[in-house]
Formats: structure tokens, C-alpha cells, sequence
């Protein structure tokens, strides 16, 4: 007797519903259609094509992912995109007018702040909240400041001396 040939399971994924986000990132709207899971990183490097801001652990533990929300620092691998509608969002993207640096990012390049480059973004971005909430005056304070970025290179010197030469300058 032939059998009834056996039922696949039907692994096609299954679709969630999207809803509209409308992101400000470095002064430009964009609105998306997406699931509400998507996290804000993902929105920026996927939707939207801005891949300077760093995947490294998707996870919260190594800051290369760091942007500005309302000029505040967030680990955007641990935000969702949902909840920054209509949030003023500032990527590495959005620092240089033009051909002129940021003179953070102008001070990374000075005081060789990288080397690999990965976690770079989101230190700039995160030494750029750093000087606006107040920067501690000693290395030490400002190596505690830092301490969400990691850089597995070890260029913590470079960026320490990066960040004291734009806070001095400051006054
Ligand atoms: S990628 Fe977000 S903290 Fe590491
Ligand atoms: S420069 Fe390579 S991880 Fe920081």
C-alpha cells in the first residue's frame, strides 16, 4: 500500500507587523516602515545606510555602536528604533561640516586615538557627549568616563590625550 506522502512543516517565517518610525538622524528625516523589534543600530545601518556607527557586541558592553539621542549618549545596539521617533539622533556621520572635522575627531587623528578604527565612532561620539556633560579634568576622571567604550587594541592612551587637548581648548 503507498503511503500519503509526509506534510513539510512550513518554515517559511513568519511576517510581524511593521508600523512607521520617522527617525532624525544628523538633521535629515527619515521615515520607515519596520517591526517594532528593530533595534535603532540596526535602523541606522540597514534602513537608513549609515554604517559608520559599529556592531561590536550587540549586546550593551562595548559602546561601538554609541550615538547621541537629544545630545545624550545611548548604546544604540540596546534601543529600539520605536522609541526615538520624532528623537534628535546624531551618528559619526553628522560631526564634520563638510571637509572640516569635529575637533574631536580632528584630535583622535592628532594623538593616533585608533588604530583598527572599529571602535572609533563610538568613542568620538562618546568623547563628544563627554565634553558637553562636563569633562572630568584628570586622565584618570576621563578614563572613567570612557569606560563604556572598549577598544581591544589598547589605544586608550592616544583617545585620554585626545580628549584632554578639545577640553583645554574649551578653556
Ligand atoms: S555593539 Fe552596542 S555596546 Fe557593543
Ligand atoms: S582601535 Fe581597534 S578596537 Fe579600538
Amino acid at each position: 500500500m503507498t503511503q500519503a506522502p509526509i506534510k513539510a512543516p512550513n518554515l517559511t517565517p513568519q511576517t510581524s507587523d511593521t508600523i512607521n518610525v520617522t527617525l532624525r538622524v544628523n538633521g535629515k528625516a527619515h521615515t520607515l516602515q519596520i517591526e517594532p523589534r528593530v533595534t535603532l543600530l540596526d535602523a541606522l545601518r540597514e534602513y537608513i545606510g549609515l554604517t559608520g556607527s559599529k556592531k561590536g557586541c550587540d549586546h550593551g558592553q562595548c559602546g561601538a555602536c554609541t550615538v547621541l539621542a537629544d545630545g545624550r549618549r545611548i548604546n544604540s545596539c540596546l534601543s529600539l528604533a520605536v522609541m526615538y521617533d520624532d528623537v534628535e539622533i546624531t551618528t559619526i556621520e553628522g560631526l564634520a561640516h563638510g571637509d572640516e572635522l569635529h575637533p574631536v575627531q580632528a584630535a583622535f587623528i592628532k594623538h593616533d586615538g585608533f588604530q583598527c578604527g572599529y571602535c572609533t565612532p563610538g568613542q568620538i561620539m562618546s568623547a563628544v557627549a563627554l565634553l558637553e556633560e562636563g569633562c572630568p579634568t584628570s586622565d584618570e576622571g576621563i578614563r572613567e568616563c570612557m569606560s563604556g567604550n572598549i577598544c581591544r587594541c589598547g589605544a586608550y592612551p592616544g583617545i585620554v590625550a585626545a580628549v584632554q587637548e578639545v577640553r583645554a581648548s574649551q578653556g
